[in-house]
């Protein structure tokens, strides 16, 4: 069974990725680890220096993943800056920002960087959806009860949400490409 480790302070994001491991025979770690994430404008760059930095501190290779939901209306705000908007204005802010806006695209991204013990490979999830009208639903986490996925929020999904997030696209290529080494 191939095994990799993932390093993130957030326990949602560590049980989505072992259970989509389970599906593609790879057996996802953990280590609990708050990092020192960049602010800039690109999540790949943000991924990669973060990851980059960590290499400073691990001597066994690891994934770690960034997210970001942008918003088409509010011209991809909060991308980057996602979590930092989460923290401060949250779901009910983004709500009221999108009030009146009928165009309620939005995407969520997700960038996965693996350090293989001597490069940084970077891998890419991306789910369309919709800004809900109102927050629904109570599982998942951050973004999730406004998140409308082909009528329903991620919130209101359970474990199907694992069946379509962005981060399952980017877990999906990144496990095929592990498990085919
Ligand atoms: P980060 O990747 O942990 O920096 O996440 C950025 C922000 O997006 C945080 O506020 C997360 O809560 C939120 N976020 C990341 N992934 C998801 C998701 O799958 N659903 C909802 N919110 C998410």
């Amino acid at each position: 069974m191939v095994e990799v480790i993932f390093i993130t302070s957030n326990e949602s994001k560590y049980r989505e990725a072992r259970k989509i491991g389970e599906k593609y025979g790879v057996n996802v770690g953990w280590i609990q680890l708050e990092y020192l994430e960049p602010q800039g404008n690109d999540l790949r760059e943000i991924a990669k220096l973060s990851a980059e930095m960590l290499t400073k501190k691990m001597d066994s290779p690891f994934f770690i993943e960034d997210s970001g939901l942008f918003i088409k209306a509010l011209n991809g705000f909060p991308g980057p800056y996602s979590s930092y908007v989460f923290k401060t204005i949250g779901n009910e802010g983004i709500i009221k920002l999108m009030d009146g806006i009928e165009d309620r695209t939005a995407f969520f991204m997700a960038i996965i960087a693996y350090w293989d013990g001597n490069k940084i490979k970077l891998f890419e999830g991306k789910v369309e959806g919709k800004i809900a009208n109102e927050i629904r639903g109570t599982g998942g986490f951050g973004y999730d009860p406004i998140f409308e996925y082909e009528g329903r929020t991620f919130a209101e999904m359970g474990d199907e949400k694992n069946e379509y997030s962005h981060r399952r696209r980017a877990l999906e290529s990144f496990f095929k490409w592990l498990s085919e080494r």
